[in-house]
């Protein structure tokens, strides 16, 4: 049995016997500590913790790690709810075609944006995209983050988008850390259907799902309800008819313009909504009635330069709120989750509490993860951040560009 022990850790963050599911309004403010604790973890799940003034004392030496945590701060690794790092290429073209002027949706008409990555992504055979979003995965686990929802969503064809969800159960069998996948098929009209929308949600609701479904890994599915793009109703649609494949669903909302993205959402019973910029006050009351985890993903905002959600609003209404990375390689090419923490600070006066739980417990709750990663509780995976000598947590954020995460625990062991 593999064991490993920290001690002498400063400060324990996010502890509890019985972590609740998600926390909304001011009990985003609560993050239970302790102080100069010990906490044992066994065969990669997290086993007891307590305080070092009553620590037990080592009995038994045998495969047993102990590292010390003296002046360090441990706590769980970030869950990253919403992400699309299964892609080919990158799309730097764009970025610098953005900074000469033209906006997202300009370069999205001129075929660029999705289409442009799904054009890339079909060009690019099976082992080549997994290599590279292989390396996307362990980026992010050197980042800090502990377990993952990846979409599809530049196949836009059955083929190429049982491609990406293959390649996603080759990521989640690597075994490194949970993974959960979610069919994106209604991310854009791809090329083959331009001017014909409806045919090609005949064919993604016709011939896609029955073969995703099939294929058995998939948890979500997800929409990108935007001008342009799918409208309520057709959203409706899509989403009704994966929940008869057996799939929950999750938004991509009002990002770019109000598209009534989180009405449906939650008529729907989403289990999540992301995004957000242009939800608007009643949509803060839609959500208040729902079990619905509002997620804003501060990379794509920033990087895109959009007006940014009302997180500090929705958590003043008593909403809960979750923070993720959408790394993808339009809109947000970066996964790491600490800079998103910060941001969530710092751009959405999130407090450092508030933040912490909206990268963990919150997101974990997004991607229906919450029993098995979020919190320090007896039972989760020990996916653990070992941060280097700071004052507090709090420093964590405020040090926006500066690493400050001394080692990363994924199942136990030491990863980097
Ligand atoms: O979450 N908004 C839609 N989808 C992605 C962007 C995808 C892309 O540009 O490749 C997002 O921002
Ligand atoms: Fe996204």
């Amino acid at each position: 049995m593999q064991k490993l022990l920290l001690k002498n850790i400063k400060t324990l963050v996010s502890v509890y016997d019985n972590a609740p599911k998600k926390l909304s309004g001011a009990e985003m403010k609560q993050l239970p500590c302790l102080e100069n604790a010990w906490l044992a973890c066994e065969d990669g799940l997290i086993a007891d913790y307590g305080s070092m003034s009553d620590f037990p004392g080592i009995t038994d030496w045998k495969d047993l790690e102990v590292i010390d945590c003296s002046g360090k701060t441990v706590m769980p690794c970030f869950a990253d709810s919403h992400t699309h790092i299964v892609y080919a290429g990158n799309r730097e073209q764009e970025f610098i075609d953005r900074i000469n002027g033209l906006s997202y949706e300009e370069i999205a008409r001129r075929g660029g944006g999705i289409l442009n990555s799904a054009k890339k992504l079909r060009e690019t055979s099976e082992d080549e995209l997994f290599e590279q979003s292989k390396k996307r995965l362990k980026e992010i686990i050197a980042q800090g983050t502990g377990a993952v929802e990846i979409k599809s969503g530049y196949g836009l064809d059955v083929e190429s988008e049982l491609k990406m969800l293959r390649v996603i159960r080759r990521l989640k069998d690597l075994s490194w850390i949970p993974v959960k996948a979610t069919f994106l098929g209604a991310h854009a009209i791809p090329a083959e259907f331009k001017g014909n929308k409806q045919g090609y949600i005949d064919a993604l609701i016709s011939d896609m799902l029955p073969a995703v479904e099939e294929q058995q890994l998939t948890s979500f599915i997800d929409v990108f309800c935007e001008q342009g793009y799918f409208d309520a109703d057709e959203t409706k649609r899509i989403l009704e008819a994966g929940k008869k494949h057996g799939l929950t669903p999750k938004v991509h909302a009002e990002q770019l313009s109000h598209s009534n993205g989180i009405k449906t959402a939650v008529e729907c019973g989403a289990i999540s909504v992301d995004h957000l910029e242009f939800c608007n006050d009643s949509d803060i009351d839609l959500l208040k009635n729902s079990h619905t985890m509002p997620t804003v993903l501060p990379g794509a905002a920033l990087f895109l330069s959009l007006q940014l959600p009302p997180a500090r609003k929705m958590i003043d209404a008593g909403l809960p709120v979750a923070f993720a990375s959408d790394y993808n390689p339009g809109s947000s090419p970066s996964g790491n989750m600490k800079l998103v923490m910060s941001l969530a600070c710092i751009q959405y006066r999130l407090t450092p509490e508030e933040a912490i739980n909206a990268v963990t417990i919150n997101s974990a709750y997004a991607m229906n993860l919450g029993n098995e990663v979020g919190s320090i509780t007896p039972g989760k995976r020990a996916n653990l951040i070992i941060t280097s000598e700071i004052s507090s947590y709090g420093y964590l954020a405020y040090a926006f560009g500066s690493d400050l995460i001394d080692r990363v625990i994924i199942n136990g062991k030491t990863w980097k």
